[in-house]
C-alpha cells in the first residue's frame, strides 16, 4: 500500500512566505508523487490564540487557494479544512483522556506561547493543542508526518499516545514517524540572516502574495556583508548564502553554478537576479491565487469534495476507537 503522509499548516497570515514554501510546502507538493497525502488548513489550531473572525475566514480561503496554486492537486491529495471534518475534535477528546496533565504541561511550545501572554490568560486550547495535533495524525493512520524541527516534540507525544492506546485497547493506530525535512532549504531572514525567516520580522520576510515592488525592495535591502565576493558560506556569509539559496530554488540552477556566474560581480547583481527569480515565480502564482479567490464557490466545492473523502477514512478510525473504548454503538 502507498504510505500515507499527513501535514497541516495554520491559516495565521495573509500569505505564506518563501520560508514556508521552500522549507515545507514544496516538499508537500513533491510527496504527492510517492505518497497518499492528506493536507489540511489547521483552523482549529489557529483559534487557540485570539483570532478576528473575518480575518480568519479570509486567511483560510487564501491559504487553501495558495496550496492549490503551489501545486497541491485535489485529484491526487486530500486537501481539507480541519474544522470541516468533525472527527478531528471527536478523536481529540478521546486522546485528551489518555494524556497526562504533566505530559501536556511539558510541551515547550505551550510553555513558550503561554508565557508570552502571561500564563494565567493562556487558553486551555493552547494546552491541548498538541493533543488535537495527535488526533489529526492518528485519525488518518498516517505513516509519516513532514514537519519542521519545532514540531518534533508534538510528534513524539503523538507516537506516545498511539502506543499507549494500542497497548491498552489493542492495535488501533499506525504509529507515525516524524519526517523532519532535512533536504529542503533553510531560508533565513533577509535582515537578520542568522535567524529563520518568519512573519514576525516583516522586512526580512518575503511573502508570496506581497506586491511585486515590495518583494523587489525587500530583496534589494537584504543584509549582506562588508566583503564583496559572492560565495556560498552560510556561517561567515549568511546573507549572501541565503540569497544564493533562494535564487537557486527559484531558478533551478545549482548553487556552485550560480557562484561561478557571479565571479567578478558585485552584490547588487546578486540581489537583482535573486529578485528577478523570485518575481518570476510569484507573479504567475499570484494570478492563480487571484482567480481562485474570485470564485469562492469553486473553492468551497473543492473543500467539500475533499472533506467527504477525508471523512470516509476518519469515521472508520473513530468508529473503531469508540468500539475499542467500550462505547455502545449508536
Ligand atoms: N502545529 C503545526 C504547526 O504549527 C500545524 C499542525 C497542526 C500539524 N496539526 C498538524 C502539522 C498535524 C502536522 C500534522 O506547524
Amino acid at each position: 500500500m502507498t504510505p500515507r503522509v499527513l501535514s497541516g499548516i495554520q491559516p495565521t497570515s495573509d500569505s505564506f512566505h518563501v520560508g514556508n514554501h521552500l522549507g515545507a510546502l514544496q516538499n508537500w507538493v513533491a510527496m504527492q508523487e510517492t505518497h497518499d497525502c492528506v493536507y489540511f488548513i489547521a483552523d482549529m489550531h489557529a483559534i487557540t490564540v485570539e483570532q478576528d473572525p473575518k480575518t480568519l475566514r479570509n486567511r483560510t480561503l487564501l491559504s487553501y487557494a495558495q496550496l492549490l496554486a503551489l501545486g497541491i492537486d485535489p485529484n491526487k491529495s486530500t486537501l481539507i479544512v480541519q474544522s470541516h471534518v468533525p472527527e478531528h475534535a471527536q478523536l481529540m477528546w478521546v486522546m485528551s483522556s489518555i494524556t497526562g496533565l504533566g505530559e501536556a504541561n511539558r510541551m515547550t511550545q505551550f510553555k513558550d506561547k503561554s508565557a508570552k501572554g502571561g500564563a494565567a490568560t493562556a487558553s486551555v486550547g493552547l494546552l491541548t493543542y498538541p493533543i488535537l495535533q495527535a488526533a489529526d495524525i492518528l485519525l488518518y493512520q498516517a505513516n509519516a508526518v513532514p514537519v519542521g524541527e519545532d514540531q518534533r516534540q508534538h510528534l513524539e507525544l503523538t507516537r506516545d499516545l498511539a502506543i499507549r492506546f494500542n497497548g491498552r485497547f489493542g492495535e488501533t493506530f499506525t504509529v507515525p514517524e516524524a519526517h523532519i525535512v532535512k533536504g529542503t532549504a533553510k531560508i533565513q531572514d533577509l535582515q537578520d540572516p542568522t535567524a529563520k525567516m518568519s512573519k514576525s520580522s516583516p522586512s526580512g520576510c518575503i511573502n508570496l502574495l506581497d506586491p511585486l515592488k515590495t518583494t523587489e525592495k525587500k530583496i534589494k535591502s537584504a543584509v549582506t556583508d562588508s566583503d564583496s565576493v559572492v560565495a556560498f558560506d552560510p556561517v561567515n556569509k549568511a546573507g549572501v548564502s541565503n540569497l544564493l539559496t533562494i535564487m537557486s530554488a527559484y531558478t533551478g540552477t545549482a548553487i556552485p553554478e550560480l557562484v561561478k556566474g557571479f565571479e567578478g560581480r558585485m552584490y547588487g547583481d546578486l540581489k537583482k537576479e535573486t529578485a528577478a527569480a523570485v518575481l518570476s515565480f510569484v507573479e504567475p502564482l499570484q494570478a492563480k491565487v487571484d482567480s481562485y479567490m474570485t470564485d469562492p464557490a469553486e473553492l468551497e466545492n473543492l473543500m467539500r469534495k475533499s472533506s467527504t473523502r477525508a471523512r470516509e477514512i476518519a469515521s472508520k478510525t473513530l468508529a473503531d476507537v469508540h468500539d475499542k473504548l467500550g462505547f455502545v454503538h449508536p
